[in-house]
Protein backbone atom coordinates (compact mmCIF):
# COMPACT_ATOMS: atom_id res chain seq x y z
CA UNK A 1 0.00 0.00 0.00
CA UNK A 2 2.95 2.55 1.15
CA UNK A 3 4.96 1.68 -2.29
CA UNK A 4 0.86 2.35 -4.18
CA UNK A 5 0.33 5.62 -2.03
CA UNK A 6 4.03 7.03 -3.15
CA UNK A 7 3.82 5.93 -6.69
CA UNK A 8 0.32 7.68 -6.74
CA UNK A 9 2.38 11.15 -6.45
CA UNK A 10 3.65 10.45 -10.18
CA UNK A 11 1.55 13.45 -11.36
CA UNK A 12 0.67 13.87 -14.82
CA UNK A 13 2.82 16.48 -16.32
CA UNK A 14 1.38 18.07 -19.82
CA UNK A 15 4.10 19.49 -20.81
CA UNK A 16 6.35 15.94 -20.83
CA UNK A 17 6.48 15.54 -24.16
CA UNK A 18 8.86 18.80 -24.72
CA UNK A 19 11.21 17.71 -21.72
CA UNK A 20 12.78 15.48 -24.87
CA UNK A 21 13.22 18.11 -27.75
CA UNK A 22 14.13 21.11 -25.70
CA UNK A 23 17.46 22.03 -26.49
CA UNK A 24 19.87 21.78 -24.28
CA UNK A 25 20.83 24.43 -21.33
CA UNK A 26 24.53 24.92 -20.21
CA UNK A 27 23.62 23.33 -17.00
CA UNK A 28 22.75 20.16 -19.38
CA UNK A 29 26.55 20.00 -20.66
CA UNK A 30 28.05 21.11 -17.56
CA UNK A 31 26.17 17.71 -16.12
CA UNK A 32 27.32 15.60 -18.70
CA UNK A 33 30.49 17.37 -18.28
CA UNK A 34 30.37 15.87 -14.49
CA UNK A 35 29.46 12.61 -15.16
CA UNK A 36 33.16 11.37 -14.65
CA UNK A 37 32.36 7.21 -15.52
CA UNK A 38 31.20 8.91 -19.07
CA UNK A 39 33.63 12.09 -19.69
CA UNK A 40 37.29 9.71 -18.59
CA UNK A 41 35.94 7.29 -20.71
CA UNK A 42 35.70 9.33 -23.37
CA UNK A 43 39.52 10.96 -22.62
CA UNK A 44 41.22 7.40 -22.06
CA UNK A 45 40.61 6.90 -25.83
CA UNK A 46 40.89 10.11 -26.66
CA UNK A 47 43.99 10.40 -25.26
CA UNK A 48 45.37 7.40 -27.09
CA UNK A 49 44.28 8.02 -30.30
CA UNK A 50 44.24 11.76 -30.86
CA UNK A 51 47.76 13.03 -31.34
CA UNK A 52 49.09 13.89 -34.20
CA UNK A 53 45.77 13.46 -36.06
CA UNK A 54 42.95 15.35 -37.65
CA UNK A 55 39.63 15.26 -35.30
CA UNK A 56 35.97 15.66 -36.01
CA UNK A 57 34.00 16.34 -32.37
CA UNK A 58 30.62 15.61 -34.10
CA UNK A 59 28.45 17.77 -31.68
CA UNK A 60 30.93 19.24 -29.33
CA UNK A 61 27.94 21.33 -27.27
CA UNK A 62 28.33 24.45 -25.54
CA UNK A 63 31.76 23.48 -23.48
CA UNK A 64 33.27 22.07 -26.62
CA UNK A 65 34.74 19.29 -23.88
CA UNK A 66 36.36 16.00 -26.49
CA UNK A 67 37.44 18.90 -29.05
CA UNK A 68 39.23 20.43 -25.84
CA UNK A 69 40.89 16.82 -24.68
CA UNK A 70 41.89 15.97 -28.33
CA UNK A 71 43.56 19.53 -28.55
CA UNK A 72 45.53 19.56 -24.90
CA UNK A 73 46.46 15.50 -26.14
CA UNK A 74 48.15 16.72 -29.07
CA UNK A 75 45.45 16.03 -31.97
CA UNK A 76 46.72 18.14 -35.19
CA UNK A 77 43.66 19.87 -36.04
CA UNK A 78 40.24 19.57 -34.80
CA UNK A 79 36.94 20.60 -36.09
CA UNK A 80 34.10 20.99 -33.72
CA UNK A 81 30.47 20.45 -35.24
CA UNK A 82 27.68 22.24 -33.41
CA UNK A 83 24.10 22.29 -34.45
CA UNK A 84 22.72 24.69 -32.14
CA UNK A 85 23.52 27.85 -32.78
CA UNK A 86 24.05 28.83 -29.04
CA UNK A 87 25.95 26.52 -27.54
CA UNK A 88 27.75 26.81 -31.06
CA UNK A 89 28.99 30.23 -30.37
CA UNK A 90 29.77 29.42 -26.37
CA UNK A 91 32.33 26.29 -27.78
CA UNK A 92 33.97 28.92 -29.92
CA UNK A 93 34.19 31.03 -26.74
CA UNK A 94 36.06 27.96 -25.27
CA UNK A 95 38.24 27.16 -27.71
CA UNK A 96 39.74 30.62 -28.23
CA UNK A 97 43.20 30.17 -27.06
CA UNK A 98 43.26 27.09 -29.11
CA UNK A 99 43.88 28.15 -32.71
CA UNK A 100 43.96 24.27 -33.91
CA UNK A 101 40.34 23.87 -32.97
CA UNK A 102 37.67 25.12 -35.57
CA UNK A 103 34.22 25.67 -34.03
CA UNK A 104 32.09 24.81 -37.12
CA UNK A 105 28.07 25.86 -36.58
CA UNK A 106 25.30 23.55 -38.58
CA UNK A 107 24.52 19.75 -38.85
CA UNK A 108 27.59 17.29 -39.69
CA UNK A 109 25.68 16.29 -42.73
CA UNK A 110 25.37 19.42 -44.18
CA UNK A 111 28.75 20.55 -43.64
CA UNK A 112 32.09 20.30 -45.36
CA UNK A 113 35.47 20.26 -43.86
CA UNK A 114 38.79 22.03 -44.86
CA UNK A 115 40.20 18.43 -45.05
CA UNK A 116 39.82 14.94 -44.58
CA UNK A 117 39.61 13.48 -40.54
CA UNK A 118 41.29 10.34 -39.24
CA UNK A 119 39.34 10.48 -36.11
CA UNK A 120 35.51 10.85 -35.58
CA UNK A 121 34.79 11.55 -31.40
CA UNK A 122 30.65 11.58 -30.40
CA UNK A 123 28.76 11.59 -27.87
CA UNK A 124 25.34 12.13 -29.11
CA UNK A 125 23.83 9.44 -27.16
CA UNK A 126 19.85 9.29 -26.15
CA UNK A 127 18.69 7.34 -23.12
CA UNK A 128 18.33 4.82 -25.72
CA UNK A 129 21.28 5.31 -27.56
CA UNK A 130 20.22 5.92 -30.84
CA UNK A 131 17.07 8.49 -29.90
CA UNK A 132 19.28 11.69 -30.78
CA UNK A 133 19.91 10.60 -34.07
CA UNK A 134 24.07 9.29 -33.91
CA UNK A 135 23.01 6.60 -36.50
CA UNK A 136 22.24 8.59 -39.63
CA UNK A 137 24.82 11.58 -38.59
CA UNK A 138 27.43 9.36 -38.14
CA UNK A 139 26.95 7.47 -41.35
CA UNK A 140 26.68 11.22 -43.44
CA UNK A 141 29.75 11.52 -41.55
CA UNK A 142 31.80 8.99 -42.68
CA UNK A 143 32.04 10.89 -46.33
CA UNK A 144 34.54 13.57 -44.15
CA UNK A 145 36.96 10.81 -43.42
CA UNK A 146 40.44 10.25 -45.08
CA UNK A 147 39.69 6.99 -46.67
CA UNK A 148 42.70 4.72 -44.84
CA UNK A 149 40.81 5.86 -41.68
CA UNK A 150 39.09 2.82 -41.26
CA UNK A 151 41.31 0.58 -41.26
CA UNK A 152 42.29 1.99 -37.52
CA UNK A 153 40.15 3.16 -34.97
CA UNK A 154 38.32 5.55 -36.26
CA UNK A 155 34.71 6.56 -34.25
CA UNK A 156 35.00 6.84 -30.01
CA UNK A 157 32.75 5.34 -29.18
CA UNK A 158 33.70 2.37 -30.56
CA UNK A 159 29.95 0.54 -29.56
CA UNK A 160 27.39 2.28 -27.84
CA UNK A 161 24.27 -0.90 -26.54
CA UNK A 162 20.35 -0.44 -25.50
CA UNK A 163 19.36 -3.23 -23.13
CA UNK A 164 15.83 -4.32 -22.17
CA UNK A 165 14.72 -6.02 -19.24
CA UNK A 166 11.54 -6.99 -16.83
CA UNK A 167 12.04 -4.49 -13.72
CA UNK A 168 9.73 -3.78 -10.27
CA UNK A 169 9.26 -0.33 -9.00
CA UNK A 170 12.25 1.15 -7.21
CA UNK A 171 11.60 0.64 -3.55
CA UNK A 172 9.59 4.45 -2.03
CA UNK A 173 12.69 6.08 -1.10
CA UNK A 174 13.35 6.53 -4.96
CA UNK A 175 10.50 9.23 -5.30
CA UNK A 176 11.56 10.83 -2.03
CA UNK A 177 15.01 11.01 -3.41
CA UNK A 178 14.18 12.61 -6.85
CA UNK A 179 11.78 15.21 -5.57
CA UNK A 180 14.55 16.25 -2.48
CA UNK A 181 17.05 16.01 -5.76
CA UNK A 182 14.76 17.93 -8.27
CA UNK A 183 12.07 19.58 -6.74
CA UNK A 184 9.76 18.27 -9.19
CA UNK A 185 7.48 15.26 -9.29
CA UNK A 186 8.13 13.02 -12.06
CA UNK A 187 7.07 13.67 -15.50
CA UNK A 188 4.04 11.21 -16.97
CA UNK A 189 4.93 9.25 -19.72
CA UNK A 190 5.82 10.42 -23.10
CA UNK A 191 5.31 7.96 -25.76
CA UNK A 192 4.34 5.50 -23.76
CA UNK A 193 7.78 5.83 -21.58
CA UNK A 194 8.29 7.04 -18.12
CA UNK A 195 11.54 8.73 -17.73
CA UNK A 196 13.18 7.87 -14.55
CA UNK A 197 16.07 9.92 -13.66
CA UNK A 198 19.01 8.03 -11.75
CA UNK A 199 16.99 4.70 -11.17
CA UNK A 200 19.11 2.24 -9.33
CA UNK A 201 18.22 -0.13 -11.86
CA UNK A 202 20.05 -3.51 -10.53
CA UNK A 203 17.53 -3.30 -7.95
CA UNK A 204 14.90 -3.17 -10.12
CA UNK A 205 15.96 -5.96 -12.59
CA UNK A 206 13.72 -9.24 -12.47
CA UNK A 207 15.80 -10.86 -15.44
CA UNK A 208 19.08 -10.77 -17.05
CA UNK A 209 18.90 -7.65 -19.14
CA UNK A 210 19.15 -8.41 -23.03
CA UNK A 211 20.49 -6.39 -25.81
CA UNK A 212 17.60 -4.36 -27.68
CA UNK A 213 19.87 -2.32 -30.17
CA UNK A 214 23.22 -2.73 -30.94
CA UNK A 215 25.31 0.27 -32.40
CA UNK A 216 28.87 -1.41 -33.83
CA UNK A 217 30.33 1.13 -35.13
CA UNK A 218 33.89 -1.12 -35.82
CA UNK A 219 32.10 -3.75 -37.17
CA UNK A 220 30.77 -3.16 -40.84
CA UNK A 221 28.05 -2.92 -41.53
CA UNK A 222 26.01 -1.29 -38.79
CA UNK A 223 22.13 -3.16 -39.19
CA UNK A 224 20.17 -0.53 -39.89
CA UNK A 225 16.64 -2.77 -39.41
CA UNK A 226 17.51 -4.58 -36.27
CA UNK A 227 14.23 -7.04 -35.12
CA UNK A 228 14.50 -8.98 -32.07
CA UNK A 229 12.05 -11.93 -30.02
CA UNK A 230 14.18 -11.01 -26.45
CA UNK A 231 12.96 -14.04 -24.26
CA UNK A 232 13.60 -13.38 -20.39
CA UNK A 233 14.01 -16.01 -17.37
CA UNK A 234 12.72 -14.68 -14.53
CA UNK A 235 15.43 -14.63 -11.57
CA UNK A 236 13.99 -12.58 -9.02
CA UNK A 237 10.25 -12.80 -8.50
CA UNK A 238 8.37 -9.71 -8.10
CA UNK A 239 5.74 -7.95 -8.90
CA UNK A 240 6.48 -6.91 -12.79
CA UNK A 241 5.79 -2.81 -13.57
CA UNK A 242 7.19 -2.82 -16.84
CA UNK A 243 10.55 -2.73 -18.91
CA UNK A 244 13.29 -0.61 -18.19
CA UNK A 245 15.79 0.38 -20.58
CA UNK A 246 19.71 1.51 -19.79
CA UNK A 247 22.65 1.95 -22.36
CA UNK A 248 26.33 0.74 -21.97
CA UNK A 249 29.14 2.95 -23.97
CA UNK A 250 32.37 1.43 -25.37
CA UNK A 251 34.85 3.83 -25.93
CA UNK A 252 37.07 1.52 -26.53
CA UNK A 253 41.59 1.92 -25.90
CA UNK A 254 40.69 -0.02 -22.46
CA UNK A 255 38.33 2.48 -21.31
CA UNK A 256 36.32 1.30 -18.47
CA UNK A 257 32.41 0.42 -20.01
CA UNK A 258 29.82 3.43 -19.05
CA UNK A 259 26.76 2.27 -17.89
CA UNK A 260 23.35 4.79 -18.12
CA UNK A 261 22.35 1.58 -15.30
CA UNK A 262 24.68 3.22 -12.80
CA UNK A 263 22.79 5.46 -10.49
CA UNK A 264 25.27 8.75 -10.95
CA UNK A 265 24.83 8.46 -14.58
CA UNK A 266 23.53 11.91 -16.19
CA UNK A 267 21.16 9.40 -18.58
CA UNK A 268 17.91 8.56 -17.02
CA UNK A 269 16.38 5.46 -17.87
CA UNK A 270 13.04 4.78 -19.43
CA UNK A 271 10.69 2.58 -18.56
CA UNK A 272 7.83 0.95 -20.62
CA UNK A 273 4.99 0.28 -18.12
CA UNK A 274 2.73 -2.90 -18.79
CA UNK A 275 -0.47 -2.11 -18.22
CA UNK A 276 -1.85 -4.13 -14.91
CA UNK A 277 1.60 -5.07 -12.68
CA UNK A 278 1.44 -8.75 -12.93
CA UNK A 279 3.50 -11.31 -10.51
CA UNK A 280 6.72 -13.35 -11.84
CA UNK A 281 7.87 -16.68 -10.36
CA UNK A 282 11.58 -17.51 -10.70
CA UNK A 283 11.82 -19.56 -14.05
CA UNK A 284 8.61 -17.62 -15.77
CA UNK A 285 9.99 -16.66 -19.19
CA UNK A 286 8.16 -13.62 -20.79
CA UNK A 287 9.32 -13.06 -24.32
CA UNK A 288 9.51 -9.18 -25.81
CA UNK A 289 9.12 -8.89 -29.66
CA UNK A 290 11.09 -5.74 -30.62
CA UNK A 291 11.90 -3.49 -33.84
CA UNK A 292 14.31 -0.69 -33.82
CA UNK A 293 14.37 1.46 -37.54
CA UNK A 294 17.83 3.07 -37.19
CA UNK A 295 17.10 5.31 -40.44
CA UNK A 296 13.95 7.14 -38.50
CA UNK A 297 14.64 6.34 -35.62
CA UNK A 298 11.95 4.29 -34.67
CA UNK A 299 11.14 1.62 -32.31
CA UNK A 300 8.42 -0.60 -31.28
CA UNK A 301 7.98 -3.48 -28.59
CA UNK A 302 5.17 -5.94 -27.24
CA UNK A 303 5.74 -7.96 -24.24
CA UNK A 304 3.82 -11.03 -23.74
CA UNK A 305 3.98 -14.21 -21.12
CA UNK A 306 4.17 -17.61 -22.97
CA UNK A 307 1.13 -18.44 -22.08
CA UNK A 308 -0.13 -15.11 -24.79
CA UNK A 309 -1.18 -13.10 -21.84
CA UNK A 310 -0.20 -9.34 -23.42
CA UNK A 311 1.90 -7.33 -20.81
CA UNK A 312 2.33 -4.18 -23.06
CA UNK A 313 0.56 -3.80 -26.36
CA UNK A 314 2.66 -3.35 -29.42
CA UNK A 315 4.04 0.35 -27.99
CA UNK A 316 5.55 2.14 -30.94
CA UNK A 317 7.59 5.76 -30.27
CA UNK A 318 10.38 7.63 -31.97
C1 LIG B 1 24.88 15.03 -25.62
S1 LIG B 1 25.61 16.53 -26.22
C2 LIG B 1 27.32 16.22 -25.95
C3 LIG B 1 28.19 17.44 -25.80
C4 LIG B 1 29.69 17.14 -25.65
N1 LIG B 1 30.23 16.48 -26.83
C5 LIG B 1 29.97 16.26 -24.45
O1 LIG B 1 30.33 15.11 -24.65
O2 LIG B 1 29.79 16.71 -23.32
C6 LIG B 1 25.37 16.31 -27.96
C7 LIG B 1 25.48 17.59 -28.78
O3 LIG B 1 25.47 17.22 -30.18
C8 LIG B 1 24.73 18.17 -30.92
N2 LIG B 1 24.36 17.45 -32.16
C9 LIG B 1 23.57 16.34 -32.25
N3 LIG B 1 23.50 15.91 -33.53
C10 LIG B 1 24.29 16.76 -34.26
C11 LIG B 1 24.64 16.83 -35.64
N4 LIG B 1 24.15 15.94 -36.52
N5 LIG B 1 25.47 17.82 -36.06
C12 LIG B 1 25.95 18.72 -35.16
N6 LIG B 1 25.65 18.71 -33.85
C13 LIG B 1 24.84 17.74 -33.40
C14 LIG B 1 23.62 18.56 -29.98
O4 LIG B 1 23.10 19.83 -30.31
C15 LIG B 1 24.35 18.57 -28.63
O5 LIG B 1 24.89 19.84 -28.36
C1 LIG C 1 13.01 2.70 -41.72
O1 LIG C 1 12.80 4.10 -41.68
C2 LIG C 1 13.07 4.76 -42.89
C3 LIG C 1 13.01 6.26 -42.64
O2 LIG C 1 11.87 6.62 -41.90
C4 LIG C 1 12.05 4.29 -43.94
O3 LIG C 1 12.29 4.93 -45.18
C5 LIG C 1 12.23 2.77 -44.10
O4 LIG C 1 11.25 2.29 -45.00
C6 LIG C 1 12.06 2.06 -42.77
N1 LIG C 1 12.41 0.66 -42.93
C7 LIG C 1 11.62 -0.33 -42.51
C8 LIG C 1 12.11 -1.72 -42.77
O5 LIG C 1 10.56 -0.13 -41.92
Amino acid sequence: MRRAAAWAQVIFLSCCAFALSRPFTLEDYEAMRADEARTQAFYKAIDELAPGKAVLDLGTGALALLALRAAQRGARRVFAVEVDPSAAACAAEKVRSWPQIQVLQGRSQDLELPEPVDLVVHEVLGEIASREGVVSSLAEAERLLRPEAKASPWSVPRRACTWLAPARWPGPRYLQDYRARTGTLLAAPSEGLLRLPNLPVSECLLAEPRIFEDLHWDQEPLLRCQKRSLEFTVTEPGSLAGFVFFITVDCGQGAPLVSSAEVESHWANSLCPVDTPVFVAAGQKIVVETEVNLSGPTYCLEARLPGGQLLVPRTIFQ
